[in-house]
C-alpha cells in the first residue's frame, strides 16, 4: 500500500470538531460530503491529535465500520490506548455478515467497557464511525441513529465522562433523507479542498512538470480522493482517469434517457442550482438519481468554510456538482449518445 499523502490544510474543519467535542451534545455528529472528500483522513487526524485538542484525559475510538477482517484497519485509539487494539478480535464476536469493523460498530457499548474501561470513561471521550452507512446498509441506517442516540445516552447515565460524543461519516447520498428526518441527528457537510489546499497536496504528491495544475484543479474541483487517484492509480493521466468515470458513469445516462430526463440533465449540467429552482415535478426523479449516485450533493452547513459558488466548477448554492469531472463526463456522454 503506498503511504499516504502529508496531511494538508483543515484547520476550520479541526477546530470545529474540537468546538463540537468539547462538551456532550444531544445528538451525534453525521459528517456528509463527496465520496473523496476527506472524512475518513480528517477523523484519523483528529483522532491522532485529541490529547492535543482536548486535554490529557480525553480519548478517542475511531472505527472503519466497513474493515471485514484487518483490526489495524478496523480500530485506531488515541493515546493511551494504542497498545489495546490487539485484543479487539478477541472479544468480538462478529454477527453474520458483519465484518470486524460492522461488529464494533454495533457493539460500542462492549467496547468502550471492556476496551476503554471504566477509568478512563470519565474524561472528554470520542466515538467515530466511519463509513456506516455502506457497512450497515441503508435499510438500517434510521434504527442505527436511534441506537445511537439512546447509547450517548446510557454512556452519559452510567459513566458520568466530562464529555461524551459520538460522530459518524457516509458518502451516500441515499441515506441522507433518512438521517435528516431524524431530530436526533446533526449533520454537517465536508467539501473538497480549496484550490491553495488542493495545490499543496498536488505539490506533495510529485506531479509530472508538463502537467498544468490549473487543469488538474478544473477537473477535479478540489477532491483529494481523485486526486490521489490520478496520481497512484492512473500514473497522472487525466485521460486515464476520465476514460475510467467514462464507462462508470454510462449507466446514468441510459437510466436517464430512459426516464426522459435529458433535458432537465442538459438543465442540472449548466447549473446545479436548476435542479432546485427549475420548478419541473420531474426534477425530483433526476434529483434522485443524481444524489443516490453520489454524482451530486446536496449543499448544507459546512464544517468548515462555506465553498464558493462556481459555476464553472459545478459549486452551486443548493446543489453541486461533487467534481468537475462528473459533470464534463456526463456532458460528453449526453452529447454522443444523442
Ligand atoms: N487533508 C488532506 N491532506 C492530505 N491527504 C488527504 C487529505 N484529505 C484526504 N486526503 C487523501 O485523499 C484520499 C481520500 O480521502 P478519504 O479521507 O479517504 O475520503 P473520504 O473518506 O471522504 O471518502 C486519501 O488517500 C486521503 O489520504
Ligand atoms: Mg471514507
Amino acid at each position: 500500500m503506498l503511504f499516504p499523502a502529508r496531511f494538508v490544510d483543515r484547520e476550520r474543519e479541526l477546530e470545529a470538531l474540537r468546538e463540537w467535542c468539547s462538551r456532550s451534545r444531544v445528538t451525534p455528529l453525521y459528517i456528509y460530503g463527496p465520496e473523496g472528500s476527506g472524512k475518513t483522513r480528517l477523523l484519523k487526524e483528529f483522532t491522532l491529535r485529541l490529547k492535543e485538542y482536548l486535554g490529557g484525559d480525553s480519548i478517542a475510538v475511531y472505527i472503519n465500520a466497513l474493515e471485514g477482517e484487518s483490526v489495524e484497519n478496523a480500530l485506531l485509539l488515541s493515546e493511551p490506548l494504542q497498545e489495546l487494539s490487539s485484543i479487539v478480535a478477541s472479544i468480538v464476536n462478529r454477527f453474520a455478515g458483519l465484518g470486524l469493523g460492522g461488529a464494533l460498530a454495533t457493539r460500542l457499548s462492549s467496547v468502550l467497557e471492556r476496551i476503554v474501561g471504566r477509568a478512563r470513561l470519565k474524561g472528554n471521550v470520542v466515538v467515530v464511525v466511519d463509513d456506516v452507512v455502506q457497512a450497515l446498509g441503508v435499510d438500517r441506517v434510521e434504527w442505527y441513529v436511534k441506537w445511537l442516540h439512546s447509547l450517548q445516552w446510557s454512556v452519559i447515565e452510567n459513566y458520568s465522562p466530562k464529555a461524551f460524543n459520538v460522530i459518524v461519516t457516509t458518502s451516500e447520498g441515499v441515506s441522507l433523507n433518512r438521517v435528516l428526518r431524524h431530530r436526533h441527528a446533526t449533520m454537517k457537510m465536508l467539501w473538497n479542498l480549496d484550490w491553495r489546499a488542493f495545490r499543496e497536496l498536488y505539490n506533495h504528491l510529485s506531479p509530472p512538470e508538463s502537467l498544468d495544475y490549473e487543469i488538474v484543479w478544473r477537473t477535479l474541483g478540489g477532491n483529494p480522493g481523485k486526486l490521489v487517484e490520478l496520481a497512484n492509480i492512473h500514473n497522472w493521466s487525466l485521460g486515464s482517469l476520465v476514460h475510467h468515470y467514462r464507462e462508470r458513469l454510462k449507466h446514468i445516462v441510459f437510466r436517464v434517457g430512459a426516464e426522459g430526463l435529458e433535458e432537465l440533465l442538459e438543465m442540472a449540467l449548466e447549473d446545479p442550482d436548476s435542479i432546485s429552482e427549475a420548478g419541473d415535478p420531474r426534477m425530483v426523479t433526476l434529483e434522485s438519481i443524481l444524489v443516490e449516485n453520489n454524482l451530486i450533493t446536496p449543499m448544507m452547513t459546512s464544517l468548515g468554510g462555506r465553498p464558493e459558488e462556481s459555476l464553472e466548477l459545478g459549486v452551486g448554492r443548493n446543489y453541486s456538482w461533487q467534481t468537475p469531472m462528473y459533470r464534463d463526463v456526463l456532458r460528453e456522454l449526453l452529447k454522443t449518445r444523442g
